[in-house]
């Protein structure tokens, strides 16, 4: 299935195998993994070959797929096996684990391959139609906007469809086409400068990039009127967690005046914690921080903290947009 921007294809079902946009090598070269074992899937998940919540879900429920498909033993503990194995690539983000939680559910109820197949597919089109809803409902939040900043890559290298934030940042040029974007580079791994700035210049959205220790800057010279963030994982009280960064971009919002909205498809929050202390962050291998492809920028075993992801106070947020509506603090309801 066709991602619905300039024909990316973050993943793909091609007549039995997986196929996974490698996104270490963009923006310098496009190299499709294919992946015929749900043992290739995990791995490409945990190098982050593919990434981004909604879109873990979706290769989650084909990496099930595939492994419904093999022959030892049964259906059903084959799919166990596979969600088990999962599971345990990244921890924070929850469509990784809602995904798993409904492919297992339905093997357990019978489903056949086929059916999973079916069903990892329907994810990943349900997906891409939150996508759109949430930029339409987002678009609407940034009526007056001329230029907004983000965070890592929301769009279609991170979802089913155009994008959580990124699909709002696109809903909204869409419509006069005069929105201006403003991206953090976001290290480690530079997920906003490789991958946003890839995204947006295929679109044709003008967009600067700054390292992430300009957006203070940024905001104080009235450069932005709006941050626009995603999220890994939203609790019932309208904690956000999101790519490491994200929090201290709210704090500098608040100080400055500026909405800062999050967006997620429902998948992403997770009611069964009540706050943002229950969601496990993942820590992630010291060697990011210390250099950058291949070279060092610190000494050798230098100490280092690499959370890959930071909790923003639900209080901290202006609104989070969801297929379902634009909901507010104190998030008594997530509609529908
Ligand atoms: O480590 P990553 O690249 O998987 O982190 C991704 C993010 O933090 C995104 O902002 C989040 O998953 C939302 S994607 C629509």
């Amino acid at each position: 299935m066709e991602n619905e921007s300039r024909g990316i294809r973050a993943i793909a079902w091609d007549e039995g195998k997986v196929v996974i946009l490698d996104q270490t090598r963009l923006p310098s070269e496009e190299v499709y993994l294919v992946c015929t074992r749900v043992e290739e899937v995990a791995e490409a998940i945990r190098r982050l070959a593919i990434r981004g919540a909604p879109l873990l879900g979706i290769a989650a429920a084909y990496g099930v797929a595939l492994a419904a498909r093999g022959s030892d033993g049964g259906l059903r503990g084959r799919v166990r096996a596979a969600a088990e194995l999962l599971r345990a690539t990244r921890p924070t983000a929850r469509n990784l684990f809602w995904a798993l939680e409904l492919m297992v559910e339905r093997a357990e109820a019978g489903a056949t391959a086929e059916d999973l197949r079916a069903e990892a597919r329907r994810i990943h089109e349900e997906d891409a139609a939150a996508c759109r809803a949430i930029g339409e409902r987002g678009a609407e939040l940034l009526r007056g906007v001329e230029c907004v900043l983000t965070i890592c890559n929301t769009g279609s290298l991170a979802t089913g469809g155009i994008g959580t934030a990124l699909g709002m940042i696109r809903a909204a040029h869409a419509r006069d086409g005069r929105l201006r974007v403003i991206a953090c580079e976001t290290r480690p791994l530079l997920q906003g400068a490789r991958l946003t700035m890839w995204e947006l210049t295929r679109d044709g959205i003008p967009a600067t990039l700054i390292t992430d220790n300009m957006a203070g800057e940024v905001m104080r010279r009235g450069m932005v009127q709006a941050v626009v963030a995603g999220a890994d994982r939203i609790a019932r009280n309208g904690d956000v967690a999101n790519k490491i960064g994200t929090y201290g971009l709210s704090v500098l919002a608040r100080h400055h005046e500026i909405p800062f909205y999050v967006a997620a498809p429902m998948s992403t929050v997770d009611l069964d914690i009540p706050d943002g202390s229950h969601i496990r962050i993942e820590e992630r291998n010291p060697e990011e921080v210390r250099g950058f492809g291949g070279a060092r920028t610190a000494p050798a075993g230098a100490a280092v903290f690499n959370p890959a992801f930071d909790v923003t106070p639900g209080s901290m947020v202006t609104a989070i947009v969801t297929e379902r509506g634009v909901v507010r603090p104190p998030y008594g309801s997530w509609g529908g």
